[in-house]
C-alpha cells in the first residue's frame, strides 16, 4: 500500500481498550468488557461506520439489540458503482458486483487494487465515496442489522499479544451475541476447525504467523456467521497450513457466503465459484471461474514436439478455431514447441469430448504432448487483464 492517510477512522467509534495501537487498521480490537456481555448500546451507531481497525468489534453489540434479519435474499452482497476516495486517491473505481448467496467468491486483483478498500467497506470499517453496498440486504453501516451475521478477517490481522487465546475467543464471541453458557462451545468448535484446539491457553505473542492467522480465521468463523469476508485468508503460511485453511474454506462452503482475496491464483480457481478480477480500483473482468478462464470454451495442448494434424483438429465437432501459439498473452514463450489452442463452441460440445477428439488426432500424427487444460488458467487470464 502507499502510505496511509486517514482511513476514515473514527475516534469515537473505537473500542475502550483497544490494544496493538501500532497498526490500527489491521488489529482485532477489543473492548474492555471481558466476563459481562457487551454494553446495550453497540461500540458505533448505525449512522457511523466502525473504526478501519478491521476489527469483528465493529459488529459488535448487545445481545438486547433486535435483530431484524432479511432471510432467502438471492445475492448475500451487492455492490453498486461504489467509489472509495482517500483525498486525491481513488481507492475503488465504480466497483459494481453481485454475490450469490451461498457461494465463494473471490476478489483478485495486484497490490494496490482495491480489494482491502473494497473488503473493508463491505464489512462496515469504511464508508463508500460514492454509491450503494448491501449486505444481506442492508447497509453495511446499519450494524444492529448484521451484527453476528458477519465474520470478518482483516488483512494483516493482529491479535492481542497479552490475551490467551481461549481468553480473546471468548470475549469475541460476546461479542457475536453468542451467549454466555454457549461461547465456550463455540469457541472450541472453530479453534478445532482451524486444527488449534490445543492453543486454548497459549498467549496470543507466543503464536507463529500461521497459528495467529488461524485464530483470526476461527474469529472471523465465530457463531456461523452467514457472510464470511477472509482478506488474504493463507498469506504468510507455510503450504501445507495454506492447503488445510483452504479446506477449512472448503467446509465452509454452502454454509455462508464466502469472499475471498488472495495473491495464489491457483488456490482461488480451486476454491471459487466466482471472482472479480480488480486493477486500480475497477473491475476488468467478473464471472464465474468457468467464465472467466474460458475453460468451458478452449482447451490448451501443451506440445513437447512440433504441430502437426492441426487442419484435422478444426474438423472436430464443434471446433470453431484452433491456433499454434509459441508465446503466451504476455509475450513469453511457452515451454517446449508451444501450445495448441482449441476454441469450441459451448453449444455444440464441450471440453471433454473435445479433449478425446483432438488428443486422438494428435497422438495420430506422432505429436508429442507435455500437458493438457481446460481454459487458460486464472492467472494467465489476471495476466492479461492487469498490469
Ligand atoms: N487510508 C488510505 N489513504 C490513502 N490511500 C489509501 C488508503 N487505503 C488504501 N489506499 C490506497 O488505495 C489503493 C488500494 O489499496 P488497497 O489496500 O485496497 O489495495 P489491495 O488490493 O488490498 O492491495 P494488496 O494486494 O497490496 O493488499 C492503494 O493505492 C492504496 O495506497
Ligand atoms: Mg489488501
Amino acid at each position: 500500500m502507499e502510505p496511509q492517510e486517514s482511513k476514515d477512522v473514527k475516534s469515537e467509534a473505537k473500542p475502550e481498550a483497544s490494544l496493538e495501537e501500532t497498526k490500527p487498521e489491521t488489529k482485532i480490537a477489543k473492548t474492555e468488557a471481558k466476563s459481562e456481555p457487551p454494553p446495550p448500546s453497540s461500540a458505533k451507531s448505525e449512522e457511523s461506520p466502525a473504526s478501519s481497525n478491521g476489527s469483528a468489534v465493529a459488529l459488535a453489540a448487545s445481545p438486547r439489540d433486535e435483530v431484524k434479519k432479511k432471510k432467502g435474499v438471492e445475492y448475500a452482497i451487492r455492490a453498486t458503482k461504489v467509489v472509495k476516495r482517500f483525498g486525491p486517491k481513488t481507492a475503488v473505481d465504480g466497483v459494481t458486483l453481485k454475490i450469490k448467496a451461498g457461494s465463494v467468491y473471490g476478489l483478485i486483483g495486484p497490490n494496490g487494487a482495491g480489494k482491502t478498500t473494497t473488503f473493508s467497506m463491505l464489512a462496515g470499517f469504511l464508508e463508500p465515496t460514492e454509491g450503494s453496498l448491501e449486505v444481506l440486504g442492508f447497509a453495511p453501516t446499519q450494524v444492529d442489522s448484521l451484527r453476528s451475521r458477519i465474520g470478518v478477517l482483516p488483512q494483516d490481522a493482529l491479535l492481542p499479544s497479552s490475551d490467551k487465546v481461549g481468553e480473546f475467543l471468548i470475549h469475541m464471541a460476546r461479542l457475536q451475541n453468542i451467549p454466555a453458557d454457549k461461547a465456550e462451545a463455540a469457541v472450541r468448535t472453530v479453534l478445532e476447525e482451524v486444527d488449534g484446539k490445543d492453543w486454548w491457553n497459549l498467549r496470543c505473542s507466543a503464536l507463529s504467523h500461521g497459528m495467529a492467522k488461524r485464530v483470526a480465521i476461527a474469529q472471523a468463523f465465530l457463531g456461523e456467521p452467514e457472510v464470511v469476508l477472509l482478506d488474504e485468508p493463507t498469506a504468510g503460511l507455510d503450504p501445507r497450513v495454506a492447503w488445510e485453511i483452504r479446506q477449512v474454506i472448503r467446509a465452509r462452503k454452502g454454509r455462508c457466503t464466502l469472499v475471498v482475496s488472495s495473491h495464489n491464483l491457483q488456490e482461488l480457481e480451486e476454491i471459487c465459484d466466482a471472482a472479480a478480477i480488480l486493477d486500480r480500483g475497477r473491475v476488468v473482468a467478473s464471472g464465474s471461474i468457468n467464465e472467466l478462464t474460458a475453460s468451458s470454451e478452449e482447451v490448451h495442448v501443451e506440445l513437447a514436439s512440433a504441430p502437426v494434424g492441426l487442419d484435422a483438429l478444426r474438423q472436430v465437432p464443434g471446433v470453431t478455431r484452433v491456433e499454434h501459439q509459441e508465446m503466451d498473452a504476455m509475450g513469453y514463450r511457452v515451454q517446449g514447441d508451444g501450445e495448441v489452442v482449441i476454441h469450441f463452441d459451448k453449444k455444440l460440445t464441450n471440453a471433454e469430448s473435445v479433449i478425446g477428439q483432438c488428443l486422438w488426432i494428435l497422438l495420430q500424427n506422432q505429436v508429442r504432448i507435455s500437458g493438457v487444460s481446460k481454459g487458460r488458467g486464472l492467472e494467465r487470464r489476471v495476466m492479461e487483464l492487469t498490469d
